[in-house]
């Protein structure tokens, strides 16, 4: 089975971007697919969701994949909820990613920093899951270079429909992917 890398998005914060990664990645391991979810996120909510240190070292996080000497040995830690079928594991990210952010702007490459990574290291699980901040920016557009799925919320308005195209199509244009 092909993996599944799956965006989940949308163009304001507080609309249940963490909570549908944390539900949907639950579940999905509950009926037996290996899961991760990868933080992208500044803030600590995917920690605080899954009851993990809301300020782990930067070697326990996402930010050490960006780093230039990564080794592949990707820091997955478990929820301390929950015994599903499958595996359910995490990639935590928080406010180590402010930094992480602001480098990529002058990096090499830098919308495909985690494609290469995922080229160069790839994970075996079946379903990833890309939770991001609500800002568009150098941490969205590295997740949209890896995404083969997107999931955008949007409030049930013809206006917030027709952004929320323009949003996916023109990100991935843009990024050239
Ligand atoms: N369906 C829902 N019903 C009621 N409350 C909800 C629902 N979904 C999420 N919430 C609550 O709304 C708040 C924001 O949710 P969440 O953190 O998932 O949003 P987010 O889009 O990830 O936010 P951010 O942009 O800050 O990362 C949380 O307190 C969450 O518990
Ligand atoms: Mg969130």
């Amino acid at each position: 089975m092909k993996q599944v890398v799956l965006w989940i998005g949308a163009n304001a914060g507080g609309v249940s971007k963490t909570t549908l990664t944390v539900h949907i990645g639950y579940e999905m391991a509950k009926r037996g697919f290996d899961v991760v979810l990868l933080d992208l996120d500044t803030n600590v909510s995917m920690s605080q969701f899954c009851g993990l240190d809301k300020d782990p070292p930067l070697e326990q996080t996402i930010a050490a994949v960006f780093s230039e000497d990564f080794d592949g040995n990707w820091p997955l830690l478990m929820p301390e909820w929950g015994k599903p079928k499958g595996k359910l594991q995490i990639c935590l990210g928080g406010p180590v990613m402010i930094q992480v952010g602001s480098d990529l702007a002058v990096r090499n490459r830098r919308e495909y920093v985690l494609a290469d990574r995922f080229e160069d290291f790839p994970l075996p699980h079946q379903l990833v899951i890309l939770d991001c901040p609500a800002t568009l920016g150098n941490l969205n557009d590295v997740a949209l270079a890896v995404a083969t799925h997107m999931l955008i919320l949007v409030e049930l308005s013809p206006k917030s429909l027709t952004g929320a195209n323009v949003l996916g199509a023109t990100r991935k244009s843009e990024i050239g992917v």
